[in-house]
């Protein structure tokens, strides 16, 4: 995704954001754009970040922080994604911050991704594989558990979640229940949470070539 179109998406989700909201901070490149294009445009929001480095930019570019204990309901989250299905469910955390974009979006009313097309897929998991967040002590089990899986490194060096978790990453290949899977990874043992995100977004912001579209959930 050029960082061009991720401007592009960045600045459409930005005019769904009025001085007062609670906003949530997305994770990676895309939603690291939206952040400081609200910085810049100086809205008096308070943002809840969905990672150390999501609230480390917002910090940066002067977007005031809050917490769940203060704001436990968010008006709109502002997320990216890895894919994206026609029904508009998403696979995310290739970031690694999946667990705590998942209960940002969970908090919010409205939930709107700024992706370019081509995130866009017939199924997920055809292209990416599912990140799945596991307690580390748990990760050799839950590999054999899921078979085609690994754990994933950084720079060499097995990856910590902001939770201090370990990452597997799931070549599961094109799901066919994405609501279905989510609830069996969810209730495996040592599983915190996947990057499976079903249901989640009310809105989804596509850059492209041809210029910019919103695509809305049906059912919403
Ligand atoms: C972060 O953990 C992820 O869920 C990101 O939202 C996702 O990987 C999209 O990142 P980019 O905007 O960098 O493509």
């Amino acid at each position: 995704m050029s960082d061009d179109l991720k401007k592009q998406a960045a600045l459409a989700a930005l005019e769904e954001i009025r001085d007062g909201m609670i906003v949530g901070l997305g994770s990676g490149s895309t939603a690291a754009i939206f952040i400081r294009e609200l910085g810049k445009a100086g809205l008096k929001v308070l943002g809840v970040p969905s990672s150390q480095e999501s609230a480390r930019i917002a910090e940066e570019v002067g977007v005031s922080l809050t917490t769940f204990k203060d704001h436990p309901q968010l008006d709109i989250t502002i997320h990216g994604a890895d894919e994206v299905s026609p029904q508009l469910d998403l696979i995310k955390g290739r970031g690694g911050a999946l667990v705590r974009e998942k209960i940002v979006a969970h908090a919010s009313k409205r939930v709107v991704i700024i992706v370019d097309e081509s995130k866009l897929v017939d199924r997920l998991g055809s292209r990416t594989a599912i990140p799945v967040e596991v307690i580390p002590l748990a990760a050799p089990r839950v590999l054999i558990q899921l078979g085609n899986a690994r754990v994933r490194e950084r720079n060499g060096q097995l990856f910590v979640s902001d939770n201090g978790n370990a990452l597997l990453d799931w070549n599961h290949g094109a799901i066919e229940d994405t609501a279905g899977l989510e609830k069996q990874l969810k209730a495996m043992t040592g599983v915190v949470d996947s990057g499976i995100f079903a249901g989640v977004a009310s809105c989804v912001i596509v850059a492209g070539s041809a210029g910019v579209r919103k695509l809305y959930r049906s059912s919403m």
